[in-house]
């Protein structure tokens, strides 16, 4: 499908029906597979032939849905996970050890924030954070000799800071390593990081992919333009033998466009084992299919709502990157020309009393923890996901004691105007 737009990709990519075979994709409902001799089973896993063995490593359903991702992201090579968390874990541990090093933007999603801060860090593996709009002197100085890899969000959840790609992807690649992004927020529809320089793409597959809040799932993308044999040494997990894979060496074996997600799926879907459901699999193929749709309409949308609030005496401040005079708005336009994504933050000045207010009167837009999906719904972080801190400590995380999360869905803007106008008249 490499020759097709976007829309086409989205639509048909991934799975071709043969002749009198199921339209949709099938849902391969089973843990195992069957095989005629153990010669058979012995080749898969010798990974000498491709096929099926247990769905805790892979499953064709999984496969065809990470197919069409990978090409609507231009890739060569992609999985499923259970989960957007399970996406950025194995991305960074299909390639950093303990005793390895990662430098990371520092307004990446919080659960990403926790996963690298907190529990990467108890397996030894160190991170150094720095702004997304840090000078290069300050970016070039959170490199070390055992750095592995560089992070970053294209649309950062919930800053909505716009990440410098090419900038990033230059400073990884002078280092001899990979830039790993997480394009949850602006989708390969708004946004294709290999473009620009990225080596792997991640995604949490729960946000605009599925859409409609339905199943919990992550993605990671492979580029195929990472040459790791040229860094032989930094990555020795993939350019030298694996003694728990029957010796194979990834690199060798399956070249720069499939070391790394066959490592991936060998050794990390193996060992967790945070495979996404081949139902869930089905339920976000149906979104993707509609992705190229909804898109345009949630920007459509997140802009109006911006340039309502922009102006309006009770609001403080907005963030969107897509408005005009964002301090993103440049680079949103470089990077994403066509739209940005569907969030904008705001702020009171009535401060926190007033966020709760505005929240508490709101019809359409519901309150959850959840972003990016179809319905507009919303989030009060400093009631939510960040109550344990105090104002002070809100301020130092970036998240302001009045600032709501604002997901425009794909309703009518008109609507979600006149509900934010409404819930405005009652702080
Ligand atoms: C940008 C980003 N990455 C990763 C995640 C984690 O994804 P999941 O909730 O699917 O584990 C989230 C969740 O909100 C996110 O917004």
């Amino acid at each position: 499908m490499s020759n097709y737009s976007i829309d086409t990709k989205c639509v048909q990519g991934g799975y071709t029906p043969g002749n009198g075979e199921p339209r949709q994709i099938p849902i391969i409902q089973s843990t195992t597979f069957k095989y005629a001799t153990s010669e058979d089973m012995g080749k898969l896993f010798d990974l000498e032939a491709s096929g099926y063995f247990y769905t805790r490593l892979q499953n064709p359903t999984n496969d065809m849905v990470a197919a069409k991702i990978c090409d609507m992201e231009g890739g060569t090579a992609a999985m499923l996970t259970s989960s957007g968390q399970a996406a950025n874990f194995y991305a960074i541990f299909n390639i950093a050890n303990c005793g390895d090093h990662v430098v990371a933007s520092s307004t990446i999603y919080g659960g990403t924030y926790n996963l690298f801060h907190v529990t990467m860090r108890k397996m030894g593996i160190d991170f150094t954070f720095v702004e997304p709009d840090c000078s290069d002197e300050e970016l070039e100085a959170a490199f070390k000799p055992n750095t592995k890899a560089v992070f970053g969000e294209t649309i950062a959840n919930p800053a909505l800071t716009v990440l410098d790609i090419e900038r990033f992807a230059k400073a990884a690649h002078d280092h001899g390593v990979p830039l790993i992004i997480d394009n949850t927020f602006a989708t390969p529809v708004n946004c294709r990081p290999f473009e620009w320089g990225c080596d792997i793409v991640t995604h949490s597959t729960t946000k605009y992919m599925d859409g409609h809040g339905a199943g919990v799932g992550g993605c990671i993308v492979d580029s195929g333009k990472f040459d790791w044999m040229a860094h032989a040494d930094k990555f020795p997990g993939l350019t030298t033998p694996d003694e728990s894979y029957h010796g194979i060496t990834y690199a060798e074996k399956f070249g720069q466009g499939g070391a790394f997600i066959t490592k991936c799926t060998a050794q990390l879907m193996r060992d967790f084992g945070s495979i996404q459901s081949p139902q869930n699999a089905f339920l976000l193929n149906l979104g993707l299919e509609s992705l190229h749709v909804r898109m345009p309409k949630h920007c459509e949308n997140g802009l109006a709502v911006a340039k309502y609030l922009k102006n309006h005496p009770k609001i403080s401040f907005v963030t969107y990157p897509g408005l005009e005079g964002d301090k993103y708005y440049e680079l949103a336009q470089k990077y994403m020309p066509n739209g940005t994504c569907g969030v904008v933050s705001f702020g009171f000045k009535g401060g926190r009393t007033a966020a709760e207010t505005f929240m508490k009167h709101l019809k359409l837009a519901a309150i959850e923890t959840h972003v990016a999906d179809a319905r507009t719904c919303c989030l009060h972080p400093a009631s939510a996901t960040h109550r344990q801190m105090n104002d002070q400590e809100l301020v130092a995380a970036g998240i302001t004691p009045d600032l709501v999360r604002f997901s425009c869905g794909i309703e009518n803007a008109a609507d979600l105007i006149a509900d934010i106008e409404q819930a405005l008249e009652q702080v």
